[in-house]
């Protein structure tokens, strides 16, 4: 469904990533697992138009996408859930849900109904300002605002960064859940551990370069990723 081909971002004269490739398949859980730095999210910037490849294709169903607007990228379906949730703190976790709906002019009934159901919690602070919620309903949150795009894909960026490894397990329940629901999902992760075990397919990403690639289960016990990733955490 989404197909990387040759992607090279450079910062400067820096270069994060270093000419990638890789699929995700329709319906499926792809993780991207790599250290701090690797790159990670410089890929999905890319993906979604906020930062420009200096190299490489981007296609959404054959469709191409390199080059073309974030809200253009976004209304075709891919949305992206950001790294620290980004959610607006001032604003009422309703009124952020509907933020994440504002490429759209139909009604958003429905959606909000869907990601109440997902998230009752959500449902209980619809009220409450956004930043007063605790860590782990702050992303869910900010999962719930993507979804009111009603993506194909949604690509997450380390839901799991600062919570505690219960409420980490009820957000991977949930990611489960939606790509159950036929979202497919990019999931980018340090907690490689937790990412490969919902993973269909991962690719271990290293300095900018793809070093790995395999399914979640064999990767989960490849002798050299469980020495570099998963001695900690998960
Ligand atoms: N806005 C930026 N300007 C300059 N360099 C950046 C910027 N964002 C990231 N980098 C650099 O690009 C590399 C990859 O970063 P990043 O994609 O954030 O990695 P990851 O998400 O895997 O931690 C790092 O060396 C980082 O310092
Ligand atoms: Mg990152």
């Amino acid at each position: 469904m989404l197909k990387i081909d040759g992607l090279k971002v450079n910062y400067g004269g820096i270069e994060a990533v270093k000419g990638i490739s890789f699929e995700v398949p329709d319906r499926s859980i792809v993780t991207l697992i790599g250290a701090n730095g690797a790159g990670k999210s410089t890929t999905l910037r890319s993906i979604v138009g906020l930062v420009r490849p200096a190299a490489g294709n981007i296609q959404l169903e054959g469709e191409e996408l390199t080059g073309l607007p974030t809200d253009r990228i976004v209304s075709k379906g891919i949305t992206l859930v950001p790294e620290g949730r980004r959610v607006f703190p001032d604003l009422t976790v309703l009124e952020n849900l509907k933020i994440g709906a504002y490429l759209r002019n139909d009604s958003l009934d429905d959606d909000i109904n869907w990601v109440y159901e997902l998230f009752p919690r959500l449902k209980e602070r619809s009220w409450q300002a956004a930043g007063t919620l605790s860590g782990g309903e702050q992303q869910m949150l900010a999962v719930g605002r993507a979804l009111m795009s009603r993506p194909k894909i949604m690509m997450m960026d380390e839901p799991s960064l600062g919570l505690a490894p219960i409420v980490v397990r009820g957000i991977f329940d949930i990611i489960r859940e939606i790509n159950r629901q036929g979202v497919t999902i990019l999931l980018v992760e340090q907690n490689a551990n937790m990412a490969l075990k919902i993973a269909d397919l991962g690719y271990v990403l290293e300095t900018g370069r793809i070093t790995m690639s395999d399914t979640g289960a064999a990767l989960l016990a490849n002798e050299k990723v469980k020495e570099a990733y998963l001695g900690k955490g998960g």
